[in-house]
């Protein structure tokens, strides 16, 4: 969860106190240039301050490609490495889509129909807690309108928008099964599911203090090109304390500050899931 540079910065440390303390350019058999390049050095730079490995190729780290692989013999050696346009590892897990240690549930990236927290994660939940109590402390009320969504849940929600409103705004407001926040455990709407809740008390103090308890405001006014949705002032998302604090600093949506997109890879729903 912590930025490429406050990694680099902890390699470098780590390896400015291994080779005062030793001379072997190795750690647990990683060199120490794998590790500059992994926190995200360049080449060249890695290269001034460590010996280059001689079996190891270097790819730029553009989005979506692999930043360095090994290339000797020992196939089980073999490591790839995603990274997003701003330098964030992506993980796949289980079919699940990780950039650097946070779940990602938007247009683009989806969990499988099956991933079934069966609730709000115990950490979600305990934040929201503390949350509430705090809020409560300064005269805020708050309740959860709707937590976590199964897979089931949100097909049923989204088609049923589908077939009031139709496709195309239905897509701006409500997520395709598999897509939503919901369904991770990590997401809840707050109190009204009303434009309006961005400016009562309840709205804003969410707004503003939400990121001291690891809740970041996931769908901003004026940021539907960005996010893939209409301004949601309930809708919070659990990413921990200290990510979410550098969200709401940076000022940027979770998609901007990662170096993600969120765009459905197939225009129609009816395509996406063989409906008609
Ligand atoms: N309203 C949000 C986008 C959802 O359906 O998950
Ligand atoms: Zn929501």
């Amino acid at each position: 969860m912590r930025k490429a540079g406050k990694v680099f910065a902890a390699v470098m440390i780590t390896a400015l106190v291994l080779s005062l303390s030793s001379c072997a350019g190795t750690v647990a058999g990683i060199s120490f240039w794998e590790m500059a390049i992994a926190a995200g050095l360049p080449a060249d730079k890695a290269d001034d301050l460590f010996e280059r490995p001689q079996n190891y190729e270097i790819a730029e780290p553009e989005e979506g490609e692999i930043r360095f692989t090994h290339t000797g013999d020992d196939e089980e050696s073999l490591q790839k490495q995603k990274v997003t346009s701003k330098g964030y590892v992506i993980e796949e897990i289980d079919g699940v889509t990780y950039v650097s240690g946070i779940l990602i549930a938007n247009k683009t990236y989806t969990v499988p129909d099956s991933y079934d927290p069966g609730g709000l994660t115990e950490e979600c939940y305990a934040a929201y807690s503390a949350m509430r109590s705090a809020a409560a402390k300064d005269g805020i009320s708050i309740f959860i309108n709707s937590g976590f969504r199964s897979y089931r849940t949100q097909t049923s929600l989204y088609w049923g928008y589908v077939a009031r409103r139709g496709m195309e705004l239905a897509d701006t407001f409500s997520a395709r099964p598999g897509h939503s926040e919901h369904q991770t455990g990590l997401a809840m709407d707050l109190n009204s599911i009303s434009d309006y809740f961005g400016e009562t008390a309840e709205g804003r103090w969410l707004a503003e203090h939400g990121h001291e308890y690891g809740f970041i405001l996931r769908y901003p006014r004026g940021k539907s090109d960005i996010t893939g949705y209409k301004y949601e002032p309930w809708h919070f998302r659990y990413i921990g304390v200290e990510m979410a604090t550098e969200v709401y600093e940076s000022g940027l949506t979770l998609e901007e500050f990662l170096g993600i997109d969120s765009v459905y890879a197939v225009a129609s729903a009816y395509d996406e899931y063989g409906r008609n």
